[in-house]
């Protein structure tokens, strides 16, 4: 049976939590091993279920894998050959289609199951396909799976008709080795978009303007083995900081970078939180309800469309009403139904959510949806007065690693429980 957690809500979450490595970096770097060839030692990687996925892809690949008594992860992917990602397991998360960009560097085709991820959207790759056959490369559709194939890899100009995260990153992990010289515009300037291209240049790459909106890559002959420690997770700790203040609690979020932080911390401080910006930490404190705010989600630097369900779950106790515009993706509310039940007051129309604050929230059996939004159920379930059962929790522990643990050290009573056989039963009437 599968697991749920249960919180008794009310308690202001107080002290230290460490952020752990950036998910959304990992599951790239991790593919990108293997255009080394040889040996690489990563660490800070962050041990949740999409890393655990990713890392045993590999070792069907062929690839060697360790993990020391510190986490920190050897993969020898000198033995790796295949040009093929047909494992379940690719169907399980969005980055696995990274594997494409690789093998076609690698060997000039590839052949992976399409992805899955969270459902907060369409989420279509054509970007990526552009991406690969600008670079020379005929791609296509075909058993659920992309095939792709290219007699020659070779340097191009690339435009992204959107600002995409995967595109920019599968296109860098393509274009490493290509003949001659790639520039992607409109590129995506996310922290773990610099992060990876920053492992693929110690790997020997050549990439250039990671974090500006055109990216040069100059294609390699040959790339090598590395040691990287992969950034903290911007936003494991944006949840943290909402978790902090969203519970009246007083907590130091340590192990993290503050600017990449930037645009959650504004906007804390705009609904009335006290911050203080460390060199390496934020400490969050809060004593009252909200201020109402407006919130847009954008592209790096603007805020964060995966802070943009936490931040809800805080507004819907503001003082007045606050809109949320989710500008990124374009269903991302279907958590909003399960927060009602807690006794929010929230519409939604499409891409924009009024949510009109109340008093409090009180417990209630909730379901996440995808894994931001389990993050939100579990801020609110903290939040709310009484006890939240929080179901479907598999999709939280794909990004958050050890939560239960760390919400435990800062004083919150949650637990993770098996379901019983009717509770499972009645869930099927639940929803
Ligand atoms: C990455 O998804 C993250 N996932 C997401 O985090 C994050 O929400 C998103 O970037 C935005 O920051 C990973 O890195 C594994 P996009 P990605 O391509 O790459 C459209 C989480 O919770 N688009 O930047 O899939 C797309 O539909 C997850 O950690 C195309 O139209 O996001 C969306 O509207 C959820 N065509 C927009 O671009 C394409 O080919 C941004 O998507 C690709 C994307």
């Amino acid at each position: 049976m599968s697991d749920k957690f249960v919180i008794n809500g009310g308690i202001p979450l107080k002290g230290t939590v460490t952020v752990s490595g950036a998910k959304n970096a990992a599951v790239a770097i991790l593919p990108a091993t293997l255009l080394s060839r040889g040996l690489c030692i990563i660490d800070n990687l962050p041990m949740i279920d999409d890393v655990k996925f990713i890392l045993d892809i590999l070792k069907e690949l062929g690839a060697e894998v360790t993990i020391d008594e510190n986490q920190v992860v050897s993969i020898d992917t000198s033995n790796a050959n295949t040009y093929k990602a047909t494992s379940p397991l690719m169907t399980r998360m969005r980055a696995s289609y990274y594997f494409v960009g690789v093998f076609l560097a690698l060997y000039g085709k590839a052949e992976a199951l399409l992805p899955g991820g969270c459902a907060i959207g369409r989420r279509p790759i054509d970007l990526h396909i552009k991406g690969f056959e600008s670079l020379g490369a005929n791609v296509e559709i075909r058993d659920a799976s992309l095939i792709a194939e290219a007699e020659h890899l070779h340097g191009a100009d690339i435009y992204l008709d959107q600002v995409s995260v995967g595109a920019t990153i599968n296109i860098m992990l393509a274009a490493c080795m290509a003949e001659g010289t790639t520039f992607i515009s409109n590129a995506a300037k996310e922290p773990h978009v610099v992060d990876v291209a920053n492992f693929l240049n110690k790997m020997g790459a050549n990439i250039r303007g990671a974090g500006t909106d055109t990216i040069r890559i100059r294609g390699v002959k040959k790339m090598h083995g590395a040691s990287y420690s992969v950034i903290p997770d911007q936003i494991e700790a944006g949840t943290y900081m909402i978790a902090a203040a969203a519970t009246k609690g007083d907590v130091v979020v340590q192990n993290i970078i503050p600017v990449h932080m930037e645009a959650l911390t504004n906007k804390l401080i705009e609904m009335g939180v006290k911050i203080e910006r460390g060199d390496d930490y934020i400490r969050v404190s809060n004593d009252r309800r909200p201020l109402a705010v407006r919130i847009r989600t954008l592209v790096y630097p603007g805020y964060p469309t995966d802070l943009q369900q936490p931040a809800c779950v805080f507004l819907s106790t503001a003082i007045g009403t606050s809109i949320i515009v989710e500008n990124i993706f374009e269903s991302r509310f279907k958590y909003v139904d399960e927060i009602r039940r807690m006794g929010a007051k929230i519409v939604v129309n499409d891409r924009i959510a009024v949510i009109e604050g109340v008093e409090k929230l009180t417990g209630a059996p909730v379901r996440a949806t995808d894994l931001r939004a389990g993050a939100a159920l579990i801020i609110a379930g903290l939040m709310a007065e009484g006890t939240t059962n929080i179901y479907n929790i598999k999709y939280i522990d794909r990004g958050y690693y050890k939560i239960e643990e760390k919400l435990i050290s800062l004083g919150a009573d949650i637990t993770r429980t098996e379901i019983s056989e009717d509770e499972a039963y009645n869930l099927e009437y639940i929803y």
